[in-house]
């Protein structure tokens, strides 16, 4: 099998580290035990480019177990659990093509090993396999046509995603998972918010509260952000381009700014927006001396680190995950993971039991493509209503919660308009 990974002799470790998320993903082991008995996905060939981690792992188990062929690489080059893809590749058969660190180019030829295996269905996280499949020069339009329909992980993909299909030149069916409800409203927000706390700590073991915290973006992942820095204790600035977004923020009790006012004041900047240059040259040159920028949106493009370096006149590793620039003006600010994703590279990610619904969706979404691609089109589609429904039953059913139930009566009010004051 052909695979390209760390080293196998890492494989061990890596199967404990699956074992102990997989405790914590109760909705994807009872999707699991179902495919294991139905085999819905018996034979089609999957090619998935995603975070390789224990939590991915989980989900690449499941559709094995649903009968699929799956091959797996990474959608960042610091994400990659090197132990994790060593135990997918000896201990479940599963061909990895992902190593921590890898430079950008080895990074598109993991890309191309996945889209070599010629997947039927294809899974993102931020349409890089996509997108390398819909360039021009890209050199497999044969495999772009066997295709039945993919499916995207992450806010930023989506946004791709639906540039391509505006542009008419969408070539199959995308199931955007991160429109689902028991995605975005749980992971984007509660994974990113403590994951990302997590990161920044971890590299930096600093206090937060008492910390003047900066969030850039109050989209649902900024909001999990703003909340977590808020319980630790730091007064949290957020700043928005969106006013309706900004007015929920002032609402929800933070202070509002832009990032010109906000500059001068914070100790920690976190990026979630998704865009590129949120923290640029203006804004480090009036920073306070020992400023932390770290960025949690899905790209490393949100703090222009190339005006930083131009700025810099030196630049040192000061701890793992922590790089110095001493500027011009003397004054030290530090990056966090290079500005890529903080909460892959110095954290694990989001933690299992919030990847357990992400990834549920993930599941069945596939199962919906293998089922109905035929009638499906060029178009981005939303997870379907049942499926997200039935996501959120059984994460409630796993944590022995009980829900009400609708009296006949109440139903029957409900669907009239008859009565009223
Ligand atoms: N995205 C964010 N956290 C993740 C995780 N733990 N595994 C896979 N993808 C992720």
């Amino acid at each position: 099998m052909k695979h390209d990974i760390r080293s196998l002799a890492l494989a061990n470790k890596g199967k404990d580290r699956i074992e102990w998320a997989g405790q914590s993903m109760p909705v994807v082991l009872s999707i699991r035990k179902n495919f294991s008995r139905t085999k819905p996905l018996k034979g089609v060939r999957i090619g998935a480019c995603l975070h390789v981690t224990s939590e991915t792992a989980n989900l690449m188990i499941t559709l094995k177990e649903g009968g699929a062929h799956v091959s797996l690489c990474a959608s960042n080059p610091l994400s990659t659990q090197d132990e994790v893809a060593a135990s997918l590749v000896k201990h479940y058969g599963i061909p990895v093509f992902a190593v921590n660190g890898e430079n950008s180019k080895q990074y598109y030829r993991h890309i191309q090993a996945v889209l070599a295996t010629n997947p039927q269905v294809t899974m993102d996280d931020g349409a890089d396999l996509i997108s390398t499949l819909h360039r021009t020069r890209d050199p497999r339009p044969e495999t772009r046509d066997s295709i039945w329909g993919s499916t995207e992980e992450t806010t930023t993909g989506v946004i791709r995603l639906k540039s391509l299909e505006k542009e008419g030149k969408l070539q199959f069916p995308i199931i955007a998972v991160n429109e689902a409800q028991t995605k975005h409203l749980f992971d984007n927000r509660y994974g990113t918010g403590q994951s990302t706390l997590d990161g920044i700590i971890r590299a930096t073991n600093h206090l937060i509260a008492g910390q003047i915290f900066v969030v850039a973006g109050y989209g649902w992942c900024g909001k999990g952000v703003a909340m977590r820095a808020k319980g630790l204790g730091a007064q949290v600035i957020v700043t928005e381009v969106e006013p309706l977004r900004a007015l929920e923020a002032v609402m929800d009790g933070f202070s509002v700014k832009t990032m010109a006012e906000a500059a001068p004041i914070g100790n920690i900047f976190v990026t979630l927006t998704g865009d590129r240059d949120v923290i640029r040259k203006e804004h480090f040159l009036k920073m306070k001396d020992g400023a932390i920028l770290a960025n949690s949106g899905h790209f490393d493009i949100e703090i222009d680190i190339a005006a930083l370096k131009k700025l810099s006149r030196k630049t040192q590793r000061i701890r793992s995950f922590v790089d110095e620039y001493i500027l011009q003006n003397r004054k030290k600010i530090y990056v966090l993971a290079e500005g890529r994703l903080v909460n892959l590279a110095a954290a694990e990610g989001h933690p299992a039991s919030v990847m357990d619904l992400s990834f549920a969706n993930q599941s069945l979404s596939a199962e919906y493509i293998a089922r109905h691609h035929d009638n499906l089109g060029r178009k981005v589609y939303a997870v379907p209503e049942p499926i997200d429904r039935e996501i959120a039953r059984l994460k409630l059913e796993a944590m022995q919660i009980s829900i009400d139930q609708l009296t006949p009566v109440q139903k029957g009010y409900l669907e009239s308009w008859q009565l009223g004051t």
